[in-house]
């Protein structure tokens, strides 16, 4: 099932997820399967659940976009466990369409997460994945990507959004 996604001025965006306490379950492995199903069909790279509107801490990466299915990434109870280097980018978000804005984030960044079986491990990305990793752990800690730009940026695009939303454009 492909679920619409959430947009910027929902509550499930900017709360703390709830930690994931129940694995190898058929309504998890149908939830990433839709998670994913969902993300493809919004041409992202990556998808918090609270972006579907589910308050859970899980996230799935694709930063191959559906072309190398060795590159599909399920990660549960993130933790980012270390950083290296910066790497200064342009950076959007499917819950905040229509904008792009330079975000500094690290160049180097373990996460120490669970898979679908509730199995811990730790994985480092470079790039691009670096970037996944922190901006799909800020989501399930209800941060934005908005919140690292300039706070005049971050102003200028939340003046946008309101009167997008008062004309009824932004639902
Ligand atoms: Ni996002």
């Amino acid at each position: 099932m492909i679920y619409p996604i959430v947009k910027y001025g929902q509550t499930v965006l900017e709360s703390q997820a709830a930690t994931v306490e129940a694995f190898d379950t058929e309504e998890l492995q149908t939830f990433l399967e839709d998670m994913f199903q969902s993300m493809y069909a919004a041409k992202g790279v990556g998808l918090a659940a609270p972006q579907i509107g589910v308050g859970r801490r899980i996230a799935v990466i694709d930063t191959s976009n559906g072309e190398d299915p060795a590159a599909r990434l399920v990660i549960i109870n993130p933790s980012i466990i270390g950083k290296e280097g910066a790497q200064s980018g342009e950076e959007g978000c499917l819950s905040i369409p229509g904008f792009r804005e330079q975000v500094t984030r690290a160049k180097k960044v373990t996460i120490r997460a669970q898979n679908a079986k509730g199995e811990w491990f730790e994985q480092t990305g470079e790039d691009l994945l670096a970037r996944a990793f922190l901006h799909e752990t800020d989501h399930l800690n209800g941060t934005l990507y908005i919140s690292h730009v300039s706070p005049l940026k971050r102003d200028l695009i939340r003046r946008k959004i309101r009167k997008m939303q008062k004309a009824g454009e932004w639902r």
